[in-house]
């Protein structure tokens, strides 16, 4: 297991790297050590140096993260219009971008092939007729259903289709003048089961052999997402996942096939810190209640998805001596925006005091609402030549 990156040490590193920046900010912002995710790539490309890392900017998209991040990647996996947008804003060549959205927008297909993508998933015959008509000749790569038991973020019942179905809908797709050239899947954000890869590749492995037999030949496997971050809870070594992925590659595909994958929350999430205020502190409901100046609306939302879902948080007070639980809310009227129940922290903490959540580099500053008229945090990033 991994030694968690979040402990109290990171506090003191913080404010050195801040130095005296730090005391003058406003509360909430982001700390982002671009640093951390450069090492995260080269972890990457060091444990499975012939898969082809595809970005998933959803995760964070953060202008100077993609800046930085572009000569480590092979390329960035999109969603929309929008997140290509950014990448053309920064010069990246559309041959690099995979549209791995399974169900997209018709316009931003249209838009998308215009500007030169050519890479396109789908897992629906609505899918197919609008590729073909939106995107004609593209390459399109099929997302299988696979088992996402062992993640924290389960995606299939929403995407992918059934291993029994792919011989019929590849047809289907050359049919109507695309080219099917790759099949992906994901196992389910931060997974935590090894044989998830395992098991997801021997099928692949299977359907591969189905579509030989009408002439369709795959030469890329992509291997989504999936890969877990460190929230300072015990993860599979990533090592591990590559010596899985490693093996089902030799059992069970073909020797030419290629292979890519888009990790985002691996990349990224052990990045960040947010900094936050405490602005009130109350005895209610049977609870000790921390009003915190951020909350799910700002971006700490993932704990919405995944009910007891926890980041690793701190404080500016010494931890251990005596600590106690709080609920720990953010600043709106609404009481969803809770980001926790049960988070044990110093027992003096009160008004003006700050907490420290970690691991909020993925999935937390790209779903940051002005719900209640509070800003989404800003973000300052260290290990730049330039910024803070
Ligand atoms: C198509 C696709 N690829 C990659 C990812 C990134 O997944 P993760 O952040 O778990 O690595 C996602 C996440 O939803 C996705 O939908």
């Amino acid at each position: 297991m991994p030694i968690s990156s979040f402990t109290p040490a990171i506090t003191e590193k913080l404010s050195e790297q801040l130095g005296s920046i730090q005391l003058h900010r406003i509360t909430p912002y982001i700390v982002t050590d671009i640093n951390k995710i450069t090492k995260n790539l080269d972890g990457f490309a060091q444990h499975l140096p012939d898969v082809g890392v595809y970005y998933a900017i959803k995760a964070n998209r953060d202008l100077p993260v993609l800046r930085a991040i572009d000569s480590d990647v092979r390329g960035f996996d999109i969603a929309s219009l929008g997140e290509l947008n950014l990448l053309m804003k920064i010069g990246i060549d559309p041959s690099r971008i995979f549209f791995s959205n399974p169900v997209k927008i018709p316009r931003h297909v249209k838009a998308a092939y215009k500007m030169g993508v050519r890479y396109y998933a789908f897992d629906s015959v609505n899918e197919i007729a609008k590729l073909a008509k939106y995107a004609p000749g593209s390459n399109v790569y099929l997302r299988l259903k696979v088992s996402d038991n062992g993640s924290k973020f389960p995606l299939s019942k929403k995407f992918g289709l059934d291993a029994l179905y792919a011989a019929d809908y590849c047809s289907l797709a050359q049919d109507a003048g695309l080219n099917v050239m790759g099949i992906t899947f994901h196992v389910g954000s931060q997974s935590e089961n090894l044989q998830a890869w395992q098991t997801a590749i021997e099928l692949v492995g299977k359907t591969i052999d189905s579509l030989e037999a009408r002439d369709i030949h795959i030469t890329m496997v992509n291997l989504g997402g999936g890969f877990p971050a460190d929230y300072g809870e015990p993860i599979p070594l990533l090592k591990d996942i590559a010596g899985c992925i490693k093996q089902a590659q030799k059992d069970f595909l073909p020797e030419n096939v290629e292979l890519m994958a888009e990790p985002g929350r691996y990349v990224v999430a052990n990045s960040s810190v947010m900094v936050t205020s405490v602005i009130g502190r109350e005895h209610r409901s049977g609870s000790d209640w921390l009003y915190l100046d951020v909350g799910t609306f700002q971006g700490l939302i993932e704990p919405l998805e995944m009910p007891g879902w926890k980041y690793p948080v701190w404080s500016n007070k010494r931890a251990g001596g005596s600590d106690k639980s709080f609920v720990l809310t953010g600043p709106t009227c609404d009481a969803y925006d809770t980001i926790g129940f049960d988070y044990t922290l110093p027992s003096d903490l009160t008004v003006g005091d700050k907490i420290y959540i970690g691991a909020v580099g993925a999935y937390t500053s790209v779903y940051a609402t002005r719900f209640n008229g509070f800003l989404p945090p800003k973000t300052y990033y260290i290990g730049l030549e330039t910024n803070v």
